[in-house]
């Protein structure tokens, strides 16, 4: 399947290796393509440059945002949370219109250091996930594998044999289920993908990074996820 990835961070790459390897198209979609393709200093994350990265994945395309939603039938939302609405106001909806928007992203403020709070109008009684679907009512956006580190986002075995929950929201069903299907591929089991609910419950599963972020503070290891016991 063809699929768009917008952001080339860790997220964003962490989706291009996985998928490709999984024998999907995929193109990356960035601010500037020539400046991205140079970078040649280490993200704020510590990932080595999109440049080094590049050059273990060259058959990956990257285009302009605009350009790039063009190509895929499902769309990978992996932007920094701020961005992420100015970004997709930039596309033309035309171009996004019946797609499935995977969104992984969170409304994170680091402005007043680490740990982040949520952003203003986008936390308790609202959600990224939820003003997304609103900017784009053609779309269907799925909110999910927000709640975990990107290198077990894609390989869910690389803690507890695989056991550890994943949540999942979004209005649209089919939309979901098509999700999961990708999500089993990468190792995801059924039973530890939990359905929240329509888009709304992204108010649940972005307000997570209040603890998660505590806990890799605590602990300075970031590979480590929840589970629901019962
Ligand atoms: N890192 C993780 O393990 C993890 C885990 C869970 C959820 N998330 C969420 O996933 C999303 C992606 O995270 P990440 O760590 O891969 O990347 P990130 O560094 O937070 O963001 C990467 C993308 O955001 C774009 N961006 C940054 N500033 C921008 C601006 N001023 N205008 C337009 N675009 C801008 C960058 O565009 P360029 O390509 O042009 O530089 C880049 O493509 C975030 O929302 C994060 O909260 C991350």
């Amino acid at each position: 399947m063809k699929i768009t990835i917008l952001g080339t961070g860790g997220v964003g790459r962490s989706f291009a290796e996985k998928l490709t390897s999984l024998d999907h198209q995929v193109m990356m979609g960035t601010r500037n393509v020539q400046d991205t393709l140079h970078k040649n200093t280490t993200d704020s994350y510590g990932n080595p440059p999109f440049s080094e990265w590049h050059k273990a994945n060259e058959s990956v395309p990257i285009e302009p945002f605009a350009k790039a939603v063009q190509f895929g039938k499902i769309i990978i939302n992996a932007l920094q949370g701020a961005k992420v609405l100015p970004v997709f106001e930039s596309c033309n909806s035309d171009d996004l219109n019946g797609k499935i928007i995977i969104d992984i992203s969170n409304p994170l403020d680091f402005s007043k250091g680490f740990p982040p709070s949520l952003i203003d109008g986008l936390n308790n009684t609202n959600s990224l996930g939820e003003e997304l679907q609103k900017l784009l009512p053609g779309s269907k956006v799925v909110k999910t594998l927000n709640t975990m580190y990107n290198g077990i986002m894609i390989n869910p075995n690389m803690i507890n044999n695989g056991n550890h929950t994943n949540y999942i929201c979004g209005n649209d069903t089919n939309a979901k289920e098509t999700v999961v299907s990708i999500l089993k591929d990468f190792g995801w089991k059924k039973e530890n993908i939990l359905d929240l609910g329509d888009i709304t419950n992204a108010r649940g599963t972005e307000s997570t990074l209040l603890i998660w972020t505590r806990i890799y503070g605590a602990t300075n290891n970031g590979a480590f996820n929840m589970n629901i016991v019962k």
